[in-house]
C-alpha cells in the first residue's frame, strides 16, 4: 500500500471517527429527548384520553373496527400516511423518508372475552369484554411513539413502520399481517408488553428464547349415554376423559427432558348436565407449551396418541382437533442477539442502566413470535407497578388495571428504539465507502 493511500486512509478514518463521535452523542441524546417530550403533560394526557376511550370499548380479535377507526383518525390528525385494511382491521403507518432501511414497531389491539370487575369511571361498556391484557395501553403507546417521531420526523434516517395488529390473543393476527406482505423489506421489528408486577420505569428482556411456543387442542370423547344407576348399559365418557387427563399429565413428568421446559394443561372439561345421567360425550381442551419446535411437534403427536389410546381403553372413541385455523400454533418468541445489545443501550440511556433487567424465559406465549420467524425481532416487558400506590393484578385478571404513568416510557422506548436503529444502520453504510476509496 503506497504512502498516499495510507495518508488518505488515515484522513478518511479520522473523518469517520469524527462523524461517529458526533452522531454517537446525538444518538445517545435521542432517548432523553423523546422521553422528555412524552412526559410533557400535553402529550401524556392525550395518551391517557386515547387509552380510556379504547378501554371503554373493547373489541375481540379481528373485530377491532372502532379501535382501528380511532387509530386512523389519530394518524390523520398527525399527518401520517397508512395502509388499511391490513389483516381485516390492522393499520400500518409509515413515517420518515419512505426509503430503506425500514424498521417496524408493533402494538396489538384486541381485548379478551371476560367481564371487567374493576369499578371505575372508564370501565368497559361492553358486557363480557375487557382489555385485561393491556393491549389498549399498547395501542396508545404506539400512537404516542408516532407523535414523538412526527415531532422529529426530519431526523428519521429511513422509514419507521407502525404496526397496529389485530387478534393477538390466539387469533394469529401477526401471521396475517406478514401474509399481507406489508412488512416486506423491514429489517428489524420491536414490540413490548406491559408487566403489572415490574416497577414503573424499569424494563426486562433477554437475548434468545423469551416466551414459549404454544398450541391448543380440543378433544371430543364419545361413549354411550344412559341411566347413571345402570352403568353396564352405558359407555361412560366422563371416566374415560378423566383417565385421559391423568395420562396427559405423564407426558411432561415422564417423557420430557426435565431440563427442556414444557407444559401440558387441560383447562376445559365439559360434559354431563344431570346427577343421574351418563352423557354421550365429553369435550376437553387445553394448551401445550415448549421452547423448541421439535419438542413441540413431539408433544403434539403424543397428545393425540394418548387421548385416542386412553379413550379406547375405556371403550370410547376420541377425535382430537389442534384448531390450526382458529388458534394457530404460536412459535417460541426468540430475541435477536444484536437487537438485544441495541435495546440495552437505548433503554439504558432512557431509564438508567440499573433499570434494564435480564429476565428468565416464561411459558407464556406471544404471536410477536411470527414476526421473529422472518424478521430479526425484539420483545420486552415494560414495568408499570408503583408499589407505593397499589399492587396490580396479573394480565387476564378481571381486576387487571393499567398504570397510565407508564405511557411516556413505553412511547419513548418505541420511538427511540426505532429512530436510533435507523441512525446506527445508516452509520454502518459509510464503511462500505471507505473500502471503495481504498480500492481506487
Ligand atoms: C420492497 O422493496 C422492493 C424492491 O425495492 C419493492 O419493489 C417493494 O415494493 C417493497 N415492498 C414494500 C412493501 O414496500
Ligand atoms: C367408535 O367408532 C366405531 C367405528 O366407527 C363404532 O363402531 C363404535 O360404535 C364407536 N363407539 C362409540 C362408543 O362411539
Ligand atoms: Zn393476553
Ligand atoms: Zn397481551
Amino acid at each position: 500500500m503506497g504512502f498516499f493511500r495510507w495518508v488518505s486512509l488515515i484522513i478518511i478514518f479520522h473523518f469517520f471517527a469524527a462523524t461517529r463521535v458526533i452522531s454517537d452523542s446525538s444518538l445517545s441524546s435521542i432517548p432523553t429527548k423523546f422521553l422528555n417530550f412524552a412526559k410533557n403533560p400535553e402529550v401524556s394526557n392525550w395518551m391517557v384520553a386515547i387509552r380510556r376511550k379504547i378501554h371503554e370499548n373493547p373489541e375481540l380479535g379481528y373485530e377491532e373496527f372502532e379501535t382501528s377507526k380511532l387509530i386512523r383518525a389519530e394518524l390523520d390528525k398527525l399527518g401520517i400516511s397508512y395502509k388499511y385494511p391490513v389483516a381485516i382491521t390492522g393499520v400500518i403507518g409509515f413515517m420518515g423518508t419512505g426509503q430503506a432501511p425500514f424498521v417496524a414497531i408493533r402494538a396489538d389491539m384486541d381485548a379478551l372475552p371476560m367481564q371487567e370487575m374493576v369499578e371505575w369511571e372508564h370501565k368497559s361498556k361492553i358486557p363480557g369484554k375487557m382489555h385485561a391484557c393491556g393491549h389498549d395501553a399498547h395501542v396508545t403507546m404506539l400512537l404516542g411513539a408516532a407523535k414523538i417521531l412526527k415531532e422529529h420526523e426530519k431526523e428519521i434516517q429511513g422509514t419507521i413502520v407502525l404496526v397496529f395488529q389485530p387478534a393477538e390473543e390466539g387469533g394469529g393476527g401477526a401471521k396475517k399481517i406478514l401474509d399481507s406482505g406489508a412488512l416486506e423489506n423491514v429489517s428489524a421489528i420491536f414490540g413490548l408488553h406491559v408487566a403489572p408486577n415490574m416497577p414503573i420505569g424499569e424494563v426486562a428482556s433477554r437475548s434468545g428464547p423469551l416466551l414459549a411456543g404454544s398450541g391448543f387442542f380440543e378433544a371430543v370423547i364419545s361413549g354411550k349415554g344412559g341411566h347413571a344407576a345402570i352403568p353396564q348399559h352405558s359407555i361412560d365418557p366422563i371416566l374415560a376423559a378423566s383417565n385421559v387427563i391423568v395420562s396427559l399429565q405423564h407426558l411432561v413428568s415422564r417423557e420430557a427432558d426435565p431440563l427442556d421446559s414444557q407444559v401440558v394443561t387441560v383447562a376445559k372439561f365439559q360434559g354431563g348436565g344431570a346427577f343421574n345421567v351418563i352423557p354421550d360425550s365429553v369435550t376437553i381442551g387445553g394448551t401445550f407449551r415448549a421452547f423448541a419446535k421439535e419438542t413441540f411437534l413431539q408433544l403434539r403427536q403424543r397428545i393425540e396418541q394418548v387421548i385416542t389410546g386412553q379413550a379406547a381403553v375405556q371403550r370410547c372413541n376420541a377425535t382430537v382437533d389442534f384448531l390450526d385455523e382458529e388458534k394457530p400454533f404460536f412459535p417460541p418468541t426468540v430475541n435477536d442477539g444484536n437487537l438485544h445489545k441495541h435495546f440495552r443501550k437505548i433503554a439504558g440511556d432512557l431509564l438508567g442502566v440499573d433499570k434494564v433487567n435480564d429476565m428468565q424465559p416464561l411459558m407464556g406465549s406471544e404471536d410477536f413470535a411470527f414476526y421473529q420467524e422472518v424478521i430479526p425481532g425484539y420483545f420486552f416487558m415494560l414495568g408499570m407497578e408503583d408499589a407505593s400506590v397499589e399492587r396490580l393484578q396479573s394480565v387476564h385478571s378481571p381486576y387487571f388495571k393499567i398504570n397510565e404513568d407508564a405511557f411516556p416510557y413505553g412511547a419513548a422506548l418505541h420511538a427511540s428504539l426505532a429512530a436510533s436503529y435507523l441512525h446506527e444502520f445508516q452509520q454502518d453504510v459509510p464503511v462500505v465507502e471507505v473500502n471503495h476509496h481504498d480500492e481506487l
